[in-house]
């Protein structure tokens, strides 16, 4: 049972997003507190776990994508516990040797990613917090060639990067660092497309966490792709981001983040 798995510095009485997400997606890695708190905000936004699903549907259509388009390399910020179809995974089944770089603030999954993702040659997984890019990106280049294009994947992270940490200097920093030819993929909640009271709710759970929720509106959403070229269709309701054909896929209020994926010209 993964709950014998506590990290050195990890309380396990403090409810973290990564585990969150894990109960969310119906995974086991996680702990009473994480259960609780999960529990707390589905009662506050029911759609929760859609949206988690949603986001991660997101995730592996653009991985896939990505792939096809010639990407060998990803750099995965912020990567949750391991669950279905990671992204190894599906960017293997294009790139055959692909590589990635599994990171995360929290060490539960890391320790996790490690064990059950990291085994193979090309696939690693260390800590990393997006809000100390030079760390980041000092850990990305023991892994990865970063004289070669990477796609840097932020899904579902940076809502929980506030205003005051400057998410989208952050985001840049990570980018400036890149060759021409990445890419940044990149998903956020969002209070657009569901009632003020609903995003009060949630965000008053979140902030139980370990974690505070910091929903932003497209235009902001937009910022994060300065300077790149937005690949088809845009910055989209994370279920409109080229969607699988003959799939039905729940309303935006349902999923309320919006998703894009961009290339660095
Ligand atoms: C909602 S999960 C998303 C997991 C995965 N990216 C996906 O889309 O399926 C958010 C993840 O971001 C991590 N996270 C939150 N703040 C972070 C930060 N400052 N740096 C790195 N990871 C962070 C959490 O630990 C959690 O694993």
């Amino acid at each position: 049972m993964t709950e014998k798995i506590i990290p050195p510095g990890v309380d396990p009485g403090v409810a973290s997003p990564a585990r969150i997400y894990d109960y969310y997606l119906g995974g086991k890695d996680n702990f009473a507190a994480d259960r609780e708190a999960a529990e707390a905000l589905i009662a506050a936004f029911p759609s929760g776990p859609v949206a988690a699903r949603q986001n991660r549907s997101f995730l592996i259509r653009a991985v896939r994508r990505l792939a096809e388009e010639g990407v060998r390399q990803f750099l995965d910020v912020g990567s949750g516990l391991p669950t279905q179809e990671n992204v190894h995974e599906v960017a293997r089944l294009v790139q055959r040797d692909a590589r990635v770089l599994y990171t995360d603030l929290d060490p539960v999954a890391v320790v996790h990613a490690r064990a059950l993702l990291a085994g193979e040659a090309g696939v690693h997984a260390e800590e990393g917090d997006l809000r100390d890019p030079e760390a980041l990106l000092a850990t990305a280049r023991e892994h990865l060639d970063l004289g070669e294009p990477i796609a840097v994947l932020l899904a579902a992270v940076t809502h929980f990067v506030s205003d005051a940490d400057g998410p989208h200097g952050l985001v840049s920093a990570l980018m400036d660092a890149t060759v021409s030819g990445s890419h940044l993929l990149l998903s956020q909640a969002t209070a657009d497309m569901t009632s003020d009271d609903t995003v009060s709710k949630v965000e008053d759970e979140w902030s139980k966490t370990s974690a505070s929720l910091h929903a932003r509106t497209r235009d902001e959403v937009m910022r994060f792709f300065d300077g790149l070229v937005l690949l088809d269709p845009g910055v989209v309701p994370v279920t409109q981001w080229c969607p699988d054909e003959g799939v039905a896929y729940p309303s935006p209020a349902q999923a309320p983040l919006y998703a894009g994926v961009a290339r660095k010209a």
